[in-house]
């Protein structure tokens, strides 16, 4: 049997995938009605295809979930999967949920079974909850790299399982959980616990990097006339660049990313290793600024005067197929342009209720039709596929003002000039009907 302690998106898809791998699980959480919810087999977030796995398993009774911790007592393995978020002001992450699991788990546990953090957490951190362990428990560390939106398949498919490991045992205990998908040829890597916490937030940071990149990039394209979107593409095609995590625009948010380079950063100056990391601050401001720039140029096309006008915000989660609206980059953008003083509406196909409940002054609109009408300006801030969808001669007959900020680079330019419509992007430089 497998426990799976915290049952956000990553502890709720690694229970449905280790159900779905035949194994007994439960999983436990704090909160009552996230425990209610999944118990009856439904998925309290958006996440393609973990709905029906999550029903499928728990109607085969593989899977349950309770608040009780001592339902744990029977468990061979306990997957810590609860947040570490970013500490109120400060760029250092809190382990008070991690550190209370461990706690909670350590008081039920059966001797001789396994602890495994899979939370994204400082280094050092499993070496100081393993000292904090008594005798006949063990500790080791995974980390998980699923991305939202491709939880289930990142989580059955993965391109490699990492862990962190004291003892030979340990390693076979977890080599024994995911057997099947070693035996379908997914990288199986061996290491420390330090090295195994240090290679999720290696992994974050390179990827952060990256976006940050060719934001930068679009920062030199907008002051010299060229094109981000053909550069992307061009320096994409050398394989030791590749052309993944290259798509300049308003930059990356959510609940990984951001909070994880800067708690990497605040480990480092404890680490007495500042400077190393002291690029991070750079990727952090680049990105940042990729916000700004947006309402730079909302601000240039609407005569610098912003109250009271009407703009259509296209796009609330922090990325398409995902209703998460952590440091979402287009609710950053949409709230900032509204406290100026716009008549700011936004749509979004699934993260409106998680918007409004983050932002209950914002406007929202039930549809594409209805947050375009009468917009002076429209900004594209999350490529969601229907976006890519709009017809921009329908769509122009809905606005007041045809003006397109694509802060995704992710539209038809032509499409939208070919319209008639004032197509801006960041690192692309204005084109004209
Ligand atoms: C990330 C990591 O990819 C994953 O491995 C880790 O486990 C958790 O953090 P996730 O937060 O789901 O996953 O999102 P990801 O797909 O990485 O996108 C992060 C942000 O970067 C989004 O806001 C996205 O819009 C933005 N992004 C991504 C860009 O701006 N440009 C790109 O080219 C790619």
């Amino acid at each position: 049997m497998l426990g799976v302690i915290g049952t956000g998106y990553l502890g709720a898809t690694h229970a449905a995938c280790m159900a779905e791998l035949g194994f007994d699980v439960v999983g436990v959480d704090t909160d009552e009605s996230k425990v209610r919810s999944l118990s009856q087999g439904e998925l309290p977030f958006y996440e393609p295809d973990l709905p029906e796995l999550l029903a499928k398993n728990v109607a085969a009774g593989r899977l349950r979930f309770t608040t009780d911790f001592n339902e744990l007592a029977n468990a061979d393995m306990h997957f810590i999967c609860v947040g570490t978020p970013q500490q109120p002001g400060k760029n250092a992450a809190d382990l008070s949920y991690v550190k209370a699991s461990v706690a909670a788990v350590a008081a039920i546990a059966k001797p001789g079974s396994l602890l495994v953090g899979k939370s994204t957490v400082p280094v050092g951190t499993a070496d100081a909850l393993s000292a904090s362990l008594p005798s006949h428990l063990e500790l080791a560390w995974n980390p998980e790299f699923l991305r939202e939106g491709f939880a289930v398949e990142d989580t059955l498919r993965p391109n490699r399982l990492v862990v962190g490991v004291q003892s030979d045992r340990a390693e076979n205990l977890l080599k024994e959980v995911y057997q099947s998908l070693i035996k379908d040829g997914v990288p199986w890597i061996s290491a420390d616990l330090r090295t195994a916490e240090l290679v999720k937030v290696a992994a974050n940071s390179f990827l952060a990097t990256k976006i940050s990149f060719i934001n930068a990039m679009a920062e030199i394209c907008d002051a010299s006339g060229g094109d981000v979107t053909v550069l992307a593409k061009a320096i994409g095609y050398d394989p030791r660049i590749g052309n993944r995590f290259l798509q300049a625009g308003i930059g990356f948010g959510g609940g990984c990313l951001p909070k994880d380079i800067r708690a990497f950063m605040a480990r480092a100056d404890e680490l007495g290793a500042t400077q190393a990391l002291e690029f991070l601050r750079e990727i952090d401001s680049i990105n940042l600024r990729a916000r700004k720039r947006v309402i730079e140029l909302v601000r240039r096309d609407l005569s610098e005067a912003l109250k009271s006008k009407r703009i259509a915000v296209l796009g609330a989660a922090f990325k398409p197929d995902s209703d998460d609206v952590r440091d979402s980059p287009a609710l950053d953008i949409a709230v900032q342009i509204q406290a100026a003083g716009a008549d700011v509406v936004v749509h979004d196909p699934k993260a409106i209720e998680p918007a409004r409940k983050r932002f209950p002054a914002l406007n929202f609109a039930s549809s594409i039709d209805e947050v375009l009408k009468d917009a002076e300006i429209v900004l594209h801030l999350t490529e969601w596929k229907i976006y890519r969808e709009i017809d921009p001669v329908k769509a122009k007959s809905l606005v007041s003002k045809a003006i397109i900020i694509d802060g995704r680079n992710a539209l038809d330019r032509n499409k939208w000039i070919d319209a008639g419509w004032q197509f801006r992007a960041l690192g692309v430089s204005d084109k004209e009907a």
